[in-house]
């Protein structure tokens, strides 16, 4: 098959992980036969020092015309004495919004040879796999209106949601979910106090319907946070608006150990768009030190969600608990006191992988 992909990789260790991406996914091309081209584009700071804006026009127009689009991450401390619409994080945020993707990805796995990376028990997190489901477009995060009035330090923003901007991102949750193993959906609102959750708890309900094969939960956001750190192996696929999504998938970072594990995609846009959660962290930029497994993983998420290579997907995921089973370690995930582990750099990591 072939597959024109968009790479943005951005700024600090974007460039450094993208890399290790492309070797893994030209890893899978070369053995299956598959044609995968890439249009490196500059986005974020990068973006800045060449054209003066974090989102070229150029960067757009290709990236709408490619398959799938890959970032790294964008974000440099030099641009810290910007307004937010001038940083390199503006021009992620205009990319997010103008390829329209309204479901987002995010996956949360216990790997056994982490399990004390974690503060939670091994008993716990012993073969915990998530995948978040998050309306990305939708609720308080793009609510009109909303405002800071300075003048009476009176701020407000608005909840609102749509039948249509459920629907869609439901129907996402449970095309995954019937052909997961668990076959699952956990809905997680506050349909006891806001009328947007009520309306959400309806449209998801209606929604289930049509997945016989998939059993639908509705869990209170409040107790879901507790239910995530004490049960979590109970959840399959959870489906969540906006902001308790954000929330909710952050908390179950602290389930896989590091946040240069996790990868994510999102769905439903003009163009997928795929990245790994994590920032630039320019604390480690540039010193072989950065994590690339989250965008390794996010590489299998083009795999399964772009070329509808499940298969292929499902080996690079093998060989990241293959790499880790046999001891080695990016420094993040590196515990000195544990006997058996080899610390490695981000490419031997990739290559390993
Ligand atoms: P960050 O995710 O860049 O780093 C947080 C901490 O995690 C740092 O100590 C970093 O060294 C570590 N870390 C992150 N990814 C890692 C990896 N792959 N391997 C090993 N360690 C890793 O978040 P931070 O520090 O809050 O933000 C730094 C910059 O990144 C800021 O400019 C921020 O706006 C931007 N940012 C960009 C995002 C994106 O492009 N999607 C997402 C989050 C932050
Ligand atoms: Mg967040």
């Amino acid at each position: 098959m072939n597959l024109k992909i968009a790479l943005l990789a951005g700024d600090g260790i974007g460039p450094e992980v993208t890399n290790e991406a492309v070797n893994v996914l030209n890893t899978v091309a070369a053995a299956g036969g598959h044609t995968f081209t890439y249009t490196s584009l500059l986005i974020g700071g990068a973006a800045i020092d060449a054209h003066g804006t974090p989102l070229p026009e150029e960067t757009l127009k290709e990236t709408l015309a490619s398959d799938a689009a890959f970032l790294g991450a964008v974000g440099d401390n030099k641009f810290n004495s910007l307004p937010p619409s001038e940083r390199p994080e503006a021009g992620l945020l205009k990319i997010r919004a103008e390829l329209g993707g309204f479901a987002n990805l995010r996956p949360a796995t216990a790997y056994k040879a982490l399990a004390d990376n974690s503060p939670l028990r091994p008993e716990i997190t012993e073969g915990v796999d998530i995948l978040f489901v998050r309306e990305l477009l939708g609720g308080l995060y793009f609510g009109q209106p909303r405002a800071w009035d300075k003048t009476t330090d009176r701020a407000h923003n608005t909840m609102v949601y749509t039948r249509h901007e459920v629907e869609r991102v439901a129907k996402i949750a449970f095309d995954i979910a019937a052909k997961r193993d668990k076959k699952k959906v956990t809905s997680v609102d506050k349909a006891n106090v806001l009328e947007c959750s009520q309306l959400w708890r309806a449209v998801v309900t209606e929604v289930a319907k049509d997945y016989p094969t998939v059993t639908l939960e509705h869990q209170l956001v409040d107790s879901m946070a507790i239910h995530l750190m004490n049960r979590p192996r109970d959840f399959d696929v959870v489906l969540t608006e906006n902001l308790f999504g954000d929330i909710l998938s952050d908390e179950s970072g602290v389930i896989t150990g590091s946040l240069g594990m996790l990868p994510s995609a999102t769905l439903g846009g003009k163009v997928n768009l795929y990245e790994p959660v994590h920032g630039s962290a320019p604390d480690i930029a540039g010193q072989g030190k950065a994590n690339p497994i989250g965008a390794i993983l996010t590489a299998a998420l083009v795999l399964r969600h772009s070329a509808g290579l499940n298969a292929e997907a499902k080996i690079i995921e093998d060989a990241v608990v293959k790499v880790l089973e046999a001891g080695y370690r990016t420094t993040d995930i590196a515990r000195g006191d544990i006997a058996g582990q080899q610390t490695v750099s981000t490419s031997k990591m990739g290559q390993l992988v």
